[in-house]
């Protein structure tokens, strides 16, 4: 048998427990029918095998070696079988190679059983949800079961707190670092929010700041912003987060007209400060290709002249204050106060955040903050998913 222990066999670093088992497979050359033990039946392209072949991947870094110049135009399956592995074995017609496919992975790779990767959004209002999903700091980080669900929570609500976390910047820096890599800004790899003498920035002052994403004014706005509560003992100055997504799709209801022109014509963001000069331009809200929402802007204190056709300058003006409006409603508001040793962590993208303004003669409010980007979560959610499939296996071989 060709299958040896050493043998890559499934041209990943990722666990596919077997859980269902080949039982018959056909080929008319160009595709592969298989029968597995639950019934399913699964197709692959003769193409996409090749493309796929397990021993046609680099054996340390596990990234594929296959070149498609490389593949012969008269490439195709001569025949299948299934081993006494039950691996599924195809040999080539058009070049001298067999490829030999872990059960458990091909099932994983089943087009009919594509699963989407992460929850959808649940987006919300002041009706069905009151604060954000809180989680204990020592609890997510001693129990992967309470990781994960803090984890799902921020792709599913888009805003989570985290209690009991050290009032400092260590303690933001080990949260940060827990999901990925922070995302270092003009504003610096972290950034204190607190009133500050000569700001450069509202949020650096004491006046109320109105809901607004962070950094629309980028090419690439950040996907993950983390507040910090270091201090908090003003008098004013409590957080309210509004979810973009469920604003946008309000107006898609009511309004899609002003919808079309909102996720259509682009608006202009910019900062200005004496220092630096970002600027984007594009729609206050971003569709993906199948038509959801995808990601919000907004800023008021963010946006330079709009310089857009002038017959578009009136309507989108209306637009905009529709998308104020329903933005400063309190049906769609969240407010809460932060307190000290409370990270605040927000889907930067979606959730739009604003804050009371407060009296610093009061006490003292500092909070600090930083981003991470959204792939930075999906990954670390691929990792604790990856952990429990090895888990998975570990238990079945041990059985
Ligand atoms: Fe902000």
């Amino acid at each position: 048998m060709q299958i040896m222990k050493e043998v890559i066999e499934t041209g990943d670093f990722d666990f596919y427990p077997v859980e269902h088992h080949i039982i018959d497979s056909s080929t008319d050359g160009k595709k592969v029918e298989i029968k597995w033990s639950d019934g399913h039946l699964s197709k692959f392209h003769f193409i996409w095998l090749r493309d796929n072949c397990p021993c046609c991947i680099h054996p340390d870094t596990r990234e594929p070696i296959f070149n498609i110049v490389s593949m012969p135009d008269d490439l195709l399956i001569y025949s299948v079988s299934t081993t006494q592995e039950g691996f599924l074995e195809v040999i080539w017609s058009g070049e001298p190679h067999t490829s030999y496919f872990h059960p458990g992975w091909l099932r994983s790779h089943c087009f009919d059983l594509l699963k989407k990767p992460f929850p959808e959004p649940l987006t919300w209002d002041s009706k069905n949800k009151k604060e954000p999903d809180r989680f204990d700091w020592n609890e997510i980080i001693s129990d992967p079961k309470t990781e994960r669900k803090w984890l799902y929570s921020l792709v599913e609500t888009g805003c989570s707190i985290i209690q009991n976390v050290e009032p400092s910047k260590n303690g933001l820096i080990q949260i940060a670092k827990r999901i990925g890599v922070i995302r270092e800004t003009n504003f610096g790899l972290t950034f204190d929010v607190e009133a500050k003498t000569g700001p450069d920035t509202a949020a650096y002052t004491e006046i109320g700041l109105p809901p607004h994403t962070d950094l629309p004014t980028r090419e690439y706005q950040p996907g993950l912003q983390l507040l910090h509560c270091l201090k908090n003992s003003v008098k004013g100055g409590e957080s309210i987060l509004v979810d973009g997504f469920r604003v946008a799709e309000e107006i898609r209801l009511k309004e899609p007209e002003t919808f079309d022109l909102l996720t259509s014509v682009p608006w202009d963001f910019g900062n200005r400060s004496t220092l630096t000069d970002y600027r984007w331009k594009t729609p206050m809200i971003k569709l993906d290709n199948n038509g959801k929402i995808e990601e919000i802007r907004v800023g008021n204190f963010l946006r330079v002249p709009l310089q857009i056709d002038f017959d578009l300058i009136e309507p989108m003006y209306k637009a905009y204050k529709l998308l104020e409006t329903l933005n400063h409603d309190d049906r769609f508001k969240l407010r809460f106060r932060l307190e000290q040793g409370e990270c605040l962590i927000i889907d930067n993208r979606r959730i739009l955040h604003a804050r009371d303004s407060f009296d610093s003669s009061t006490g003292e409010r500092h909070l600090c903050g930083c981003y991470i980007e959204r792939d930075e979560l999906w990954s670390s959610i691929r990792m604790i998913e990856r952990r429990n499939r090895q888990k998975r296996m570990n238990s079945a071989l041990n059985q």
